[in-house]
């Protein structure tokens, strides 16, 4: 690829300035594309032009983490994580002439997965250690070929992780708490934004509708802006927590943030009971496997609505647990840099990821 190939005979010789100064050319105009994208306004001078000649000196004492992508190419405040989280702190940049002195690379997949050159190439230092990090379900994770045999570690909502970034869990509270349900004026809810008439989750909220009324929001349904979800399905008894797709461990927004946060009783759909009860209590929630049909389904949630004392029950867990769910990728982040702190650099490589992201 570069010019250390074997001695060009001489009539390609003429060619070789030219040819160089082309390679030059190209370069510093990508470096400046690939910069100006990703650095902070002014982060860059004149020397970040030249390649990597100018990769910084790794000064900070604490360990360095390079996202080679923006999530979903949008930018977000990259906090501290002494303040997030209580754990000492990473240096994290989205800077990517830190390439050669970063201790980690964090590469989030539906960003890269377009093309393999979109992965971060070349040879790595020993230490650095890249990172694949993906919190989409395998349905919808395309190409994960492209990452055999290229990751260091994990980081993704599968417990078994390298680095396990769920959606959301439960903190146990240090003293009990009296619970307060809010004011409850309505039945059953769902916020869906892709709406397939021929999935799973569509087939089985037909079948619920024809024996108890649910208001669906989102896109093709009724809007609800993302800052009026707490307040408007807190209105709610229950809420339809269906995930996209079923796979172990892939327990999303929808239950943590949509359901718990609201203070809703969710009525999940996704992997199986056994998978949730690692998560949450087994009275915290209500299973569509509970029951052989909708109609049952249907016909329990009506028994709950007329039995507060019952109803109230679903809610007897948060005494003592309170669940953690709006997360931003700031915290995942943290997750990443507590990890790696207490993970000593040892040889590893992910395998066959696609074999295991399943
Ligand atoms: C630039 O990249 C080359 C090849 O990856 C590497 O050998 C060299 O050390 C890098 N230079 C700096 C200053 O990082
Ligand atoms: C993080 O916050 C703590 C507490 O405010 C502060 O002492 C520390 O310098 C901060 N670290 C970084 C890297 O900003
Ligand atoms: C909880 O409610 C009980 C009974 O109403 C009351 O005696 C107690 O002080 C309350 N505890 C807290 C922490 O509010
Ligand atoms: C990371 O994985 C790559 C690809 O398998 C490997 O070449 C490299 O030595 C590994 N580095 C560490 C620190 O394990």
């Amino acid at each position: 690829m570069d010019g250390n190939g074997p001695q060009k005979p001489s009539p390609c010789r003429k060619l070789v300035p030219f040819l160089l100064f082309q390679v030059i050319l190209g370069t510093v105009f990508f470096a400046y594309i690939r910069n100006g994208m990703l650095s902070e306004p002014g982060a860059f001078g004149p020397f970040a032009l030249l390649g990597n000649s100018s990769a910084p000196e790794k000064t900070h004492p604490t360990l360095t983490i390079l996202l080679w992508t923006w999530p979903f190419g949008a930018r977000f405040v990259i906090k501290n994580c002494s303040q997030l989280m209580g754990t000492p702190d990473c240096f994290i940049t989205a800077d990517r002439r830190w390439i050669h002195a970063a201790d980690a690379v964090v590469v989030h997949h539906p960003d890269v997965s377009q093309s393999r050159r979109q992965l971060p190439q070349g040879p790595r230092p020993p230490f650095q250690r890249w990172v694949w990090f993906n919190l989409e379900s395998p349905s919808h994770t395309p190409n994960l070929g492209f990452m055999d045999n290229y990751f260091n570690l994990t980081m993704s909502y599968r417990r078994d992780s390298d680095i396990f970034t769920p959606y959301g869990w439960l903190e146990t509270l240090a003293e009990p708490r009296n619970v307060t349900i809010p004011e409850k004026s309505k039945l059953v809810a769902w916020v869906v934004s892709n709406w397939k008439h021929s999935s799973p989750r569509v087939k089985y909220y037909k079948k619920l509708r024809s024996y108890i009324p649910v208001d669906v929001y989102g896109r093709r349904h009724v809007p609800l802006p993302r800052d009026k979800h707490l307040s408007t399905l807190s209105q709610y008894k229950f809420y339809l927590a269906f995930e996209n797709s079923v796979h172990e461990d892939y327990i999303t927004e929808k239950l943590w943030r949509n359901s718990l946060l609201s203070s809703t009783v969710p009525v999940v759909c996704g992997p199986p009971r056994k998978n949730y009860e690692r998560y949450l209590p087994p009275d915290s929630f209500i299973h569509i496997e509970d029951f052989p049909t909708a109609q049952g389904l249907a016909n329990f949630l009506l028994e709950l609505d007329r039995d507060p004392v019952r109803y109230r029950n679903y809610f007897q867990w948060r005494r003592w647990l309170k669940p953690v769910g709006d997360l931003g990728w700031a915290i995942q982040l943290c997750k990443a840099c507590k990890v790696l702190q207490e993970k000593p650099v040892h040889y590893q490589t992910v395998g066959e990821l696609s074999k295991w992201f399943t």
